[in-house]
């Protein structure tokens, strides 16, 4: 049978089978036609945008990937204090921003109850916007703090679903296991869930990518983002070959049809690969983008990868840059909180 009418019809493939498709271009062509045919049923030709903030680029973790960890001694810190948060924000919603996501590394400065504050001072201005957070690995007792302050999503990528792999990606002192237990506490506690992966991240293999799926099957989360890895020059992965953008779109499409109500973001990563990377991503299936929203002068200064794309801009600019570029890809962005849409339940009699 037909691989990409199977995805499409069942949700879902074996392990064989999706290795052919993930393996293989000669399918490309009726995957990103049958993942935008399914993002137009449910989602028509909208396009969600959130508003990042990225609020802090200082991290006590070590990810082998990442540019803004603890042993790049080479990065100039920041972090932006509650009112500079808030005026993101009140540029961002009259920009026509209805999400906003605030974005940081594992930064101890910021407390529970300093967090807590910054997000009740959001909900209570802006009751019509959703709050995102992505702040990483929190005890449960946080996040549900975070949640009774009005945050109600929350970005936490699982990056690997493979015990090796995750081990060659980060230092001893972080674990899959740690990071899954967050994800399901998140969701046990009502947040809206994102999680997601690297693509081509040093020493990923289609089986790992696989395992990925099946997580991702397990959790069920609300939105999945995925981008292509890239390299940055002061990390030990600095030597190794960015992830494809292919690759990207290829998987950007399988996991539309396997989860056809995902909110699936075009990345910025994926823009940095590729001029057309965000374009070609929404015709692959994703339907949000995320422009920045955090100050000018400190957008230089989060760097998880080199080159990285948008740095330059104001709000303003970014958010008609992307108008123009989801536009020439045939979509549309709206001004809306862009809640996920869930399937109806089939009424049983
Ligand atoms: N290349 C691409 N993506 C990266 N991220 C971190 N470092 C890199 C990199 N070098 C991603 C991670 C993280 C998200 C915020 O950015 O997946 O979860
Ligand atoms: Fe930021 Fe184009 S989206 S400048």
């Amino acid at each position: 049978m037909d691989f990409v009418k199977k995805l499409s019809e069942e949700r879902n493939l074996s392990d064989c089978e999706l290795k052919e498709l993930i393996e293989s271009s000669k399918y490309d062509e009726g995957l990103f036609a049958a993942a935008d045919k399914k993002r137009r049923e449910i989602y028509g030709d909208e396009v969600y945008i959130r508003g990042l903030i990225e609020f802090t680029n200082y991290c006590k973790n070590n990810c082998y990937y990442c540019g803004i960890r603890r042993d790049n001694k080479n990065a100039e810190r920041y972090r932006l204090g509650e009112e500079d948060i808030l005026a993101c924000c009140e540029e961002g919603h009259r920009l026509g921003f209805r999400t906003f996501v605030l974005q940081g590394g594992e930064d101890p400065f910021y407390t529970d109850k300093m967090l807590c504050d910054i997000i009740s001072e959001i909900r209570s201005r802006f009751e019509d916007c959703a709050i995102t957070l992505s702040v990483g690995e929190k005890t449960k007792e946080s996040y549900k703090a975070f949640f009774d302050a009005g945050a109600n999503r929350y970005l936490l990528r699982h990056e690997t679903a493979s015990e090796a792999h995750y081990k060659k990606l980060h230092p001893d002192s972080m674990s899959l296991e740690t990071r899954k237990k967050c994800l399901f506490d998140l969701k046990e506690i009502g947040f809206q869930v994102g999680s997601g992966f690297m693509v081509g991240s040093p020493y990923q293999t289609t089986e790992n990518i696989i395992e990925d799926i099946r997580f991702l099957q397990k959790l069920q989360p609300d939105m999945i983002g995925i981008g292509p890895f890239i390299s940055h020059e002061e990390t030990p992965f600095s030597s190794f070959e960015n992830g494809g953008m292919e690759l990207t779109l290829r998987l950007i499409s399988i996991l539309r049809l396997i989860f056809p109500y995902a909110l699936i973001p075009s990345t910025t990563a994926l823009g940095t690969i590729n001029p057309q990377g965000r374009e070609l991503g929404l015709k692959a299936g994703a339907n949000v983008v995320m422009p920045n929203l955090s100050p000018v002068n400190v957008r230089k200064l989060y760097t998880l990868y080199d080159n990285k794309i948008c740095t330059g801009e104001e709000a303003a600019q970014c958010k008609g840059c992307l108008e123009n570029r989801v536009k020439s890809a045939g979509y549309r962005i709206v001004t809306d909180i862009g809640n996920v849409k869930k399937e109806k339940e089939k009424i049983c009699r």
